[in-house]
């Protein structure tokens, strides 16, 4: 029983988040796998999914986005959580940001309990495109690393207790 814990990254930030997930389902005494989304092949045998994206120009990063139309319904009758990352200020955490709407045809294709928008990160130690980006967005406070650990660690703890609520003679 392996819950899959996927992500959607470009800059690397997302990837850390969803390895913070990781860690909390894992002390919760759940065997997980943290892959990137381009690289799961297969869903068969998980007994739950977390799928996480960076949110790109209003968008779901396109390896989470691919995934959830890949294995649309393949989740069905498992529990299935999905987060996004980006906002580069305190909005995240101070308001319930909903699912952009590619966020929300991914919850629709692989039938998600829930969605959460985490703060997101962008600065100038980016490498390559983000990099340049970030360069430019310094100039007016756009930039930093705008998410919580404690915020997605205590989510991570709910998922963890819900996925194993819903255990099969729990
Ligand atoms: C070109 C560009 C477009 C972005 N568009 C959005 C956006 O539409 N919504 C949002 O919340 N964040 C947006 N962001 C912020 C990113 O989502 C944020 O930096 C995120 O943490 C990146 O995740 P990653 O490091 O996993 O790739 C954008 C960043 C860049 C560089």
């Amino acid at each position: 029983m392996t819950v899959l814990v996927a992500y959607g990254t470009t800059g690397g930030s997302t990837a850390e988040i969803a390895g913070w997930i990781d860690e909390e389902l894992r002390a919760a005494g759940l065997d997980t796998r943290l892959l990137s989304a381009g690289a799961v092949d297969d869903v068969e045998g998980y007994e739950a999914l977390v799928l996480g994206a960076a949110m790109y120009a209003a968008g779901w990063h396109n390896d989470a986005r691919k995934f959830a139309k890949h294995f649309e319904g393949r989740f069905a009758g498992r529990p299935v959580y999905l987060f996004s990352s980006g906002p580069l200020d305190h909005t995240a955490d101070d308001t319930d940001l909903p699912p952009n709407h590619q966020a929300e045809v991914a919850m629709q294709l692989l039938q998600a309990r829930e969605h959460v928008t985490f703060g997101g990160r962008l600065t100038d130690e980016a490498h390559g495109w983000l990099g340049f980006v970030a360069r430019r967005l310094e100039h007016d406070g756009h930039t930093g690393d705008f998410r919580n650990p404690e915020r997605v660690r205590a989510w991570a703890r709910h998922v963890a207790a819900e996925i194993t609520a819903a255990r099969p003679g729990t």
